[in-house]
């Protein structure tokens, strides 16, 4: 895989629906895949864990016709252990919950693989790659949040993306993990994540802003990480 990636390294794109016209969510999702996004990603938030509230594994469920590409759930929820089968039955690909939550941790990644899905723990911008090694070899995704999770259409934070190669220093040769980069990224800031070594740069507001042309925001995101020198 190292070497694979050393010539030629493609991140995936991944579109955040948060910021999309939620009343169409489908037809919105249906957008971004067409534009050449290559996964959903579907932002969960319960109005404690984060200041904002947004939808569960009942739309998730709903949405799930809409084809078979991979749904990444991103939960912001402080109980994900309360909710995982729903999740899990709602037809997720991937779940990610934050390691900042106050629950045991271990029995819901463990929960989620035995469910045959991609388990993934995400980072907020200030907690340490540190809060992540009782976990190493029970998570398949680690999303690191380049902005304070909580809302779309915020600025990129390039400190915290530094994480992303620390990531894959430290999990290189050890284990095969995707790193997703999520918060602010967009066609100008994609090249930070990119020269970091991201796997799946997860796409927001910029795909979804009034008027923009979505293919055009995948392919540049895709092109600017994909240009940048790598390992940064
Ligand atoms: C923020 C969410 C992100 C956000 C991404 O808490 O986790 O997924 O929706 O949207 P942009 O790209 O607009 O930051
Ligand atoms: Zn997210």
């Amino acid at each position: 895989m190292a070497a694979a990636r050393a010539a030629t390294h493609h991140s995936l794109v991944s579109a955040s629906i948060l910021d999309s016209d939620l009343a169409s969510l489908s037809r919105e999702c249906r957008r971004a895949l067409k534009g050449g996004a290559d996964r959903i990603h579907l932002d969960v938030m319960d109005g404690h864990f984060v200041p904002n509230i947004t939808f569960g594994p009942g739309i998730i469920k709903k949405l799930r016709k809409i084809g078979k590409q991979p749904f990444d759930a991103h939960l912001m929820i402080s109980e994900p252990s309360r909710y995982m089968d729903q999740f899990i039955d709602a037809g997720c690909d991937s779940i990610t919950f934050h390691v900042e939550v106050e629950e045991p941790i271990e029995p819901t990644l463990l929960k989620i693989r035995k469910a045959g899905r991609l388990a993934g723990l995400a980072l907020k911008p200030a907690t340490p790659l540190s809060a992540l090694d009782p976990y190493r070899d029970l998570v398949d995704i680690i999303m690191v949040m380049t902005v304070e999770p909580g809302f779309g259409g915020q600025h990129f934070m390039p400190e915290p993306a530094a994480k992303i190669s620390d990531v894959k220093r430290l999990m290189a040769g050890h284990r095969d993990v995707l790193v997703h980069a999520d918060g602010g990224v967009s066609a100008d800031t994609a090249a930070v994540v990119g020269g970091y070594g991201v796997d799946v740069c997860i796409v927001g507001s910029a795909l979804f802003q009034r008027g923009q042309d979505a293919a055009n925001e995948v392919q540049a995101v895709k092109r600017n990480a994909g240009a940048a020198p790598w390992p940064g």
